[in-house]
């Protein structure tokens, strides 16, 4: 039986590709490559030595991914990555991040019922949670008002998984883990898959990763002068092999009913941190500067992945050093391949 992975050739579905292959699983990717290349695909081949079915198809289009089901003839659950995720760009054209995100997951959850598929892995995002009163941040936080229609697009889909959820309990059940990313880092030790950011990238390690490399001048810290040890923002940065690994877990332990994993190291790590660890890691310096505060970015927050160990039996694994030796293999080896 097959798992049928949405987005299967982006940042974090290409790293869970591997893994679930590496776990013994038949993978089918559907991507329609919006923010993503093809060539991924035939990498994730490389490093596993197996093929990889795979169609080219936008989610949100029902009758192509309803066939894709008929085709493939084996999808058992489903790992949903599809979806579009700058932040910035959401805020600009909103309605575009509610046609494909939620658009996307409301057809998904249709074709799936169609075909009597009731497994889902959700990939949702701590931004669910906005600045949290308490952290560690669990599951239990309340969703505040989203800080941009990217969030509120999560918040949906989260909301839609669990109504969908309570009206089909059928003779099977319908199960569903959500899993809520802090903030994922690095690449495959390989260094043939990382992240692709298209144009300038909006997250730090790809911001950091171009800027040693010479394709920035600087890297603008957002602001010094929060309310933390150093002024700068925390978030928990985690290595994305073990973000892919948690995929595997959720599979073989789907919860019954719908359910939300925090996935984290449950270690927080501010952004002047992170320039210092990668100096100390690659003695590579890092050209930085100070800058005003990003608009909308929340000041700390780190996980309690208790949830996410006990019931799925995952935990991180790998450290941040080795995220960031990883993250600059990858940028090398995207340097030397332009
Ligand atoms: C961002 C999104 C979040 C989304 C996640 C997906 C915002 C406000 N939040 O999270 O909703 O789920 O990406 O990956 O955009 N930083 C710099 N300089 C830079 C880039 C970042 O100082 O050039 C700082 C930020 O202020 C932040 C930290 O680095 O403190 C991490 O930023 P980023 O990688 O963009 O992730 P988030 O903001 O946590």
């Amino acid at each position: 039986m097959a798992v049928l992975v949405t987005g299967g050739a982006g940042y974090i579905g290409s790293h869970t590709s591997v893994a679930l292959i590496e776990a013994g699983f038949e993978v089918v990717v559907v991507d329609n490559f919006c923010n993503s290349k093809r060539y991924i695909l035939d990498r994730i081949e490389q490093i596993t030595g197996k093929s990889v079915r795979f169609y080219k198809v936008n989610v949100c289009d029902e009758n192509v991914l309803s066939k894709v089901f008929s085709d493939a003839g084996d999808i058992e659950s489903v790992i949903h990555f599809a979806a579009l995720k700058s932040v910035g760009e959401s805020v600009e054209f909103p309605e575009k991040y509610i046609k494909n995100n939620i658009g996307g997951t409301e057809v998904l959850l249709k074709v799936m019922a169609h075909h009597g598929v009731s497994k889902l892995v959700f990939s949702s995002s701590c931004t669910v949670y906005g600045q949290p009163e308490t952290i560690p941040v669990d599951e239990s936080a309340p969703f505040l008002p989203a800080e941009s229609p990217y969030g509120f697009t999560k918040q949906a889909c989260e909301e839609i998984i669990t109504k969908h959820s309570s009206h089909t309990n059928g003779s099977e059940g319908f199960r569903s883990a959500i899993l809520r990313y802090f903030n994922p880092i690095g690449a495959h030790p390989s260094g043939l898959i990382g992240e692709l950011p298209l144009g300038i990238p909006n997250n730090l390690v790809p911001f950091l990763t171009q800027t040693v490399s010479g394709l920035r001048d600087s890297l603008i810290v957002f602001g010094d002068d929060y309310p933390t040890p150093d002024g700068s923002c925390i978030r928990d940065y985690l290595h994305i092999c073990d973000l892919a690994d948690a995929h595997v877990a959720a599979l073989k332990n789907i919860p019954s009913g719908v359910r939300p994993y925090n996935l984290g190291t449950g270690k927080g790590v501010s952004v002047l941190e992170i320039i210092a660890d990668f100096k100390k890691a690659t003695l590579m310096e890092v050209p930085y500067e100070i800058g005003p505060r990003r608009k909308g970015d929340i000041v700390q927050i780190w996980a309690d992945p208790s949830r996410a160990e006990k019931e799925l039996k995952w935990k991180a694994l790998r450290s941040k050093e080795e995220a960031l030796i990883d993250a600059w293999r990858w940028q090398q080896n995207l340097n030397g391949a332009t």
